[in-house]
C-alpha cells in the first residue's frame, strides 16, 4: 500500500499544526508562535514551540522538533500510515493510493497486526515441534524463559507453511502480501519469506509485533545468515530498536546499550543486562538516537571487535554530535577483535563485562583517538590535516561547554589557536545567543540548503547546470530543493520535510531543520545570507571549472576558451 506523495503534499497544505498539537497540549500564543511546556521532556518553563508558518514545532530545552506528521509519530505513537490516516480524517480528505494498491481503511491495517501477532504465535508453536531448531538454540546457550520473554519462534523450511496456516483467501493472501511473510514470484505463485529459520519478533513501542528477524539454521552459503522483513507499512526499520519495547519499560539510571544483533540484545538480557537495544540490519540512524534520547540520557555504543563494528561506531559518533545537548552523554565500549557483546558476556560473565560497560570511553576520546591514528601529530602537516578533520566534525555539536572544551581540547594537540574566534562572537552575541548554533559554523552549501526550507520562496541568481558542477555531499539535495521551491513558493517546511520523507535526504533535512536561529532571530536577513551563500558556491564553482579546463589549456576547443574568459571576467568582478 502507498500513498502518494502528492496526496501528502496536499495533506500538509490544509492540514494546521497548531490545531493538531493544541489537541494534545494546550498552546498559549506568544508573538507569532505557540508555546506550551514541552511533552518530550521535564520542563518549568515552556520552551516548546508551534510555528504556524512553518508548520513546525520544536523545543529549545530538548531539540525534539518535526511536522504534524512527525508529532503523532513521536507524541501519539502512531506509525506513519496512523499518523497520515488521523490528519486526513482531521481535514476531511479522503484517503488516495498509487495506482494499482487497493484502498485500505484502518481497520485493514489493524488486521495486519493482527496478521503478524498469529503468525508471531504460529511461529512459536512451530518451534516447541522442532527438535533443530531447540537444540540449535540450547547450542547457543538460550535458556527456554529468555527464548519466551522475546518470543522466539521457528518458521519451519516448506514454501508454504503460512498459507497452509492461515485462510487461503484473496484477502488473507493480500494482507499476507502486505506484511511481507509471503511472496510472490514470476508465475504468480505465493511462498514464505522466512524458512527454516529461527524467528525474532520485532515489536514496536506499543508492543505490537510489527516485523521478524530470522537466522538461518542450515549452512547453505547462498542463504544469508538473517534475513528481516522488508519495509511495510507497520515496519521503518530506521525508526524502529530491537528490544526497545522491553528496555524502554526499565527504569534504567544507567542509559541503553545499542549493540549490533538480536543475539547480543538476547544474551545480555539472560545475563541480566535489560537495557539494551539492536538496530535491525542498518547502521543506526538520527531517529534512533533522538528516539532513544528523549527517554533516555546515556548511550553506549557497544558494537563487534571487528572493523565492521569499527566503522559502525563511527559512523555513529558522526550521527550523534548534532543531539549532544548539554546533560546527555555518549560512550563506546571497544570490543576485542573478533567478539561480540552475545560471546563475550557469555565467556566472561555480568561482572566482566559490566567492568567493560563501567570503563566505556567518552565520545571525546574516541573522537580524537580515531582522527590521530589517521595523522602524523609530530609534523605540522598532520596536525593541520588534524585540524581539519576533527573541527567539522566538533561544530556539529550544539554550541555550549562540551563543544567549546572539545575546541580547547582541539587546540592543545594541534597547537593551533582555535578558541578566539568563537571567543569573539560571544562578547559580541547577545548572551542568550551563545547556545545557539551559528548559521556561519556550518558550511555555505548546508547553509544554502537550510536557508531555502525555512523561506522557499528564495530565488537562485545562478545557473542550476553551474552549481549541479560541484561535487559536494548534498549539493544534489540543494538543486532538489530549489526545483521543487521555485514550482512551489508557498510551501512551508513541514511540508518539504514530509515531501522527502524516506529519501536518501530525509536524514540531512531533517538535522538541518533544526536551526534555532531561524526560528528565533527576526533580524536574520534570509534573502542576503541566501545570496551571500549561493554566491559562495558559484564563486567554488567557478574555480574549480578554471582549474579543469587550465588543465587542459592546450586542447581547447572554441567554446572552452571563451568559457574560460567569462570565468576569468567573473572572478574579477567579483573578487573585491
Ligand atoms: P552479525 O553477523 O554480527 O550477527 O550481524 P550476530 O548477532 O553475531 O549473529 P550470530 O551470532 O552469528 O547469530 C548483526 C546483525 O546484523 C544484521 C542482523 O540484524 C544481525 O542481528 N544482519 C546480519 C542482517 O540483517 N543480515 C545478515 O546476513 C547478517
Ligand atoms: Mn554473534
Amino acid at each position: 500500500m502507498r500513498i502518494p506523495r502528492s496526496f501528502i503534499d496536499d495533506l500538509m497544505t490544509r492540514v494546521d499544526i497548531v490545531d493538531l498539537i493544541d489537541s494534545y497540549v494546550s498552546l498559549r500564543k506568544t508573538g507569532q508562535n505557540y508555546k506550551a511546556l514541552c511533552p518530550f521532556h521535564h520542563e518549568k518553563t515552556p520552551s516548546f514551540t508551534v510555528s504556524p508558518d512553518k508548520q513546525f514545532y520544536y523545543c529549545f530545552g530538548c531539540g525534539a522538533h518535526g511536522t504534524a506528521i512527525g508529532f503523532l509519530i513521536e507524541y501519539a505513537q502512531l506509525n506513519f500510515v496512523e499518523a497520515i490516516h488521523d490528519l486526513a480524517s482531521r481535514v476531511g480528505m479522503d484517503m488516495v493510493y498509487e495506482q494499482g494498491t487497493a484502498p485500505v481503511s484502518i481497520t485493514a491495517f489493524d488486521n495486519l497486526y493482527q496478521i503478524m501477532t498469529e503468525a508471531a504465535k504460529y511461529y512459536r508453536e512451530q518451534l516447541r515441534h522442532s527438535p533443530t531448531a531447540i537444540n540449535y538454540l540450547k547450542k547457543r546457550g538460550i535458556t527456554g524463559e529468555i527464548a519466551r520473554y522475546f518470543g522466539i519462534g521457528y518458521a519451519p523450511p516448506a514454501w508454504d507453511n503460512l498459507l497452509k496456516t492461515f485462510d487461503n483467501n484473496a484477502d488473507i493472501r493480500n494482507q499476507l502480501l502486505k506484511t511481507g511473510l509471503i511472496k510472490q514470484n514470476k508465475n504468480g505463485h505465493y511462498y514464505d519469506h522466512f524458512r527454516d529459520r529461527v524467528m525474532f519478533p520485532i515489536f514496536d513501542r506499543r508492543e505490537r509485533v510489527i516485523a521478524f528477524g530470522g537466522r538461518k539454521l542450515s549452512k547453505n552459503e547462498h542463504e544469508p545468515k538473517y534475513l528481516n522483513s522488508p519495509e511495510t507499512a507497520l515496519f521503518q526499520k530506521s525508526r524502529e530498536l530491537y528490544g526497545w519495547s522491553f528496555a524502554r519499560k526499565i527504569k534504567s539510571t544507567q542509559g541503553i546499550i545499542v549493540v549490533e544483533g538480536y543475539m547480543d540484545v538476547m544474551a545480555l538480557a539472560q545475563y541480566g543486562i535489560h537495557n539494551a537495544v539492536a538496530t535491525l540490519g542498518t547502521a543506526t540512524t538520527y531517529e534512533h538516537l533522538n528516539l532513544l534520547f528523549r527517554n533516555v540520557s546515556e548511550i553506549i555504543f557497544c558494537f563487534d571487535g571487528d572493523n565492521a563494528g569499527q566503522k559502525a561506531a563511527w559512523k555513529a559518533l558522526k550521527i550523534v554530535l548534532p543531539l549532544l545537548q548539554a546533560g546527555r552523554q555518549v560512550h563506546f565500549v571497544l570490543l576485542p577483535d573478533g567478539k561480540d557483546p552475545d560471546d563475550l558476556i557469555r565467556f566472561e560473565g555480568t561482572q566482566n563485562f559490566n567492568q567493560r560497560l563501567k570503563q566505556a570511553i567518552p565520545l571525546s576520546t574516541f573522537l580524537f583517538n580515531t582522527l590521530e591514528q589517521q595523522v602524523d601529530t609530530s609534523s605540522i602537516d598532520g596536525r593541520a590535516c588534524l585540524v581539519d578533520l576533527a573541527k567539522p566534525l566538533i561544530m556539529q555539536l550544539p554550541a555550549g561547554p562540551y563543544r567549546e572544551l572539545m575546541l580547547q581540547k582541539l587546540s592543545e594537540l594541534t597547537g593551533v589557536n582555535l578558541m578566539t574566534r568563537a571567543k569573539n562572537n560571544a562578547v559580541v552575541k547577545k548572551p542568550f545567543q551563545q547556545r545557539k548554533t551559528s548559521m556561519r559554523d556550518i558550511s555555505a552549501l548546508d547553509q544554502a540548503i537550510v536557508f531555502l526550507l525555512h523561506k522557499p520562496a528564495l530565488s537562485v541568481d545562478y545557473p542550476q547546470k553551474d552549481l549541479a558542477f560541484l561535487k559536494q555531499q548534498d549539493i544534489k539535495l540543494l538543486l532538489n530543493l530549489i526545483e521543487f521551491t521555485k514550482n512551489n513558493p508557498k510551501l512551508t517546511l513541514g511540508a518539504i520535510c514530509e515531501h522527502w520523507r524516506g529519501t536518501e535526504y530525509e536524514q540531512t533535512i531533517n538535522q538541518l531543520a533544526m536551526q534555532e536561529p531561524l526560528f528565533t532571530e527576526n533580524d536574520i536577513n534570509i534573502d542576503e545570507e541566501f545570496r551571500g551563500a549561493i554566491k559562495q558556491l558559484y564563486k567554488a564553482y567557478v574555480t574549480q571549472r578554471q582549474a579543469q579546463l587550465q588543465d587542459k589549456i592546450m586542447d581547447l576547443s572554441v567554446e572552452e576558451r571563451q568559457e574560460l574568459n567569462s570565468l576569468f571576467q567573473f572572478m574579477s568582478q567579483k573578487s573585491h
